[in-house]
């Protein structure tokens, strides 16, 4: 997995300690995407506090993100699962007895697998409508409070793929297109407050677990398929994220920030492998309910 170290800080174009003081609440914090979100935020000069389903990934990812800078407090709260709201609330309010305050959310935490329409279930597709955007909901729900109190700035992690048909992931489309709803409402709702509100729309992100989900064998290799001819990084949605949770994006709410080297603009990843594809799976009789 690509992480971050101190070269963001001295080779990079962003100044030391510019979230010095800030406290970024991130669910899904251990995960590829959104851990390098943080620890860019860490090595920026924030503490952070990352939680997840997972105890064990969630405490050790916590641990080894606090190491990237001296003084950095990262907490790891496991058990935690962002369709039950009372859960993330109890995380926040653990957060801000041991780190004082949050500042910055960043939803993240997400669920995918590819399924063709036949054999998704109701349950399957609610469980991802469930962790994806009632999660999201849930999210600054929790975090509401703080936010209010420390005029800050949200970030919702969203997708591409609803903004054009892509077979077999209706339910994450569903799910990732009411997330940009989410988003636009809430910059309108929270503006007044001092509360930004953006989100992140990831493309193929090399080396992700939505990337090893999704990228379908036998397919022509992704990178040559993005205009700008490579696969996207961590560290590129690391970017995006410091920009739009800084000074600089001030002005900046209600927006999606497409951070995928052009690649929704030539069209799905399913390529040469459609329609076979989708006949072969509706072929079957058996309608899974
Ligand atoms: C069809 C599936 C399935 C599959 C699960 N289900 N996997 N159906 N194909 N491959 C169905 C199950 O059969 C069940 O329905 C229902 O989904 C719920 O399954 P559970 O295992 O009980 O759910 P749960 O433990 O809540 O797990 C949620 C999950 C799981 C989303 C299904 O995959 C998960 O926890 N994922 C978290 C990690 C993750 O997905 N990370 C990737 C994020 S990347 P039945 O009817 O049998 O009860 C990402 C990128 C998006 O989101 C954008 C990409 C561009």
């Amino acid at each position: 997995m690509t992480t971050l170290d101190k070269s963001f800080v001295t080779n990079g174009v962003w100044k030391e300690d510019i979230f010095k003081g800030k406290v970024v609440f991130v669910t899904g914090g251990a995960g590829t995407i959104c851990r390098v979100q943080v620890e860019a935020m860490v090595l920026l000069g924030a503490d952070a506090v990352i939680v997840g389903r997972n105890v064990d990934k969630t405490i050790k990812a916590a641990k080894e993100i606090e190491e990237l800078r001296p003084g950095a407090k990262v907490l790891g709260v496991g058990n935690v699962d962002v369709r039950d709201v009372q859960s993330i609330a109890k995380a926040v309010q653990e957060s801000v007895e041991k780190l004082g305050r949050i500042d910055f959310v960043i939803a993240g935490a997400a669920g995918n697998f590819l399924s063709d329409f036949n054999h998704l279930s109701s349950n399957a597709f609610k469980s991802v409508v469930s962790i994806d955007l009632l999660g999201s909901f849930n999210t600054i729900k929790a975090c509401f409070d703080q936010l209010r109190k420390n005029k800050g700035a949200i970030i919702f992690i969203s997708a591409t793929l609803h903004y054009y048909g892509v077979p077999f992931q209706s339910h994450v489309g569903a799910a990732k297109a009411g997330v940009d709803a989410l988003s636009n409402a809430l910059a309108v709702e929270l503006g007044p407050l001092g509360i930004r509100v953006n989100v992140i729309a990831p493309g193929a992100i090399d080396g992700t677990e939505g990337f090893s989900r999704l990228a379908p064998p036998g397919t022509t290799p992704m990178h040559e398929k993005v205009p700008v001819q490579r696969l996207g990084q961590t560290k590129d949605i690391a970017e995006a994220t410091v920009y739009l949770f800084s000074p600089a994006a001030s002005y900046v709410t209600g927006t999606i920030q497409v951070v995928d080297g052009g690649l929704w603009h030539v069209g799905n990843f399913m390529g040469s492998l459609y329609p076979s594809v989708v006949k072969q799976q509706n072929e079957d009789p058996e309608v899974k309910l």
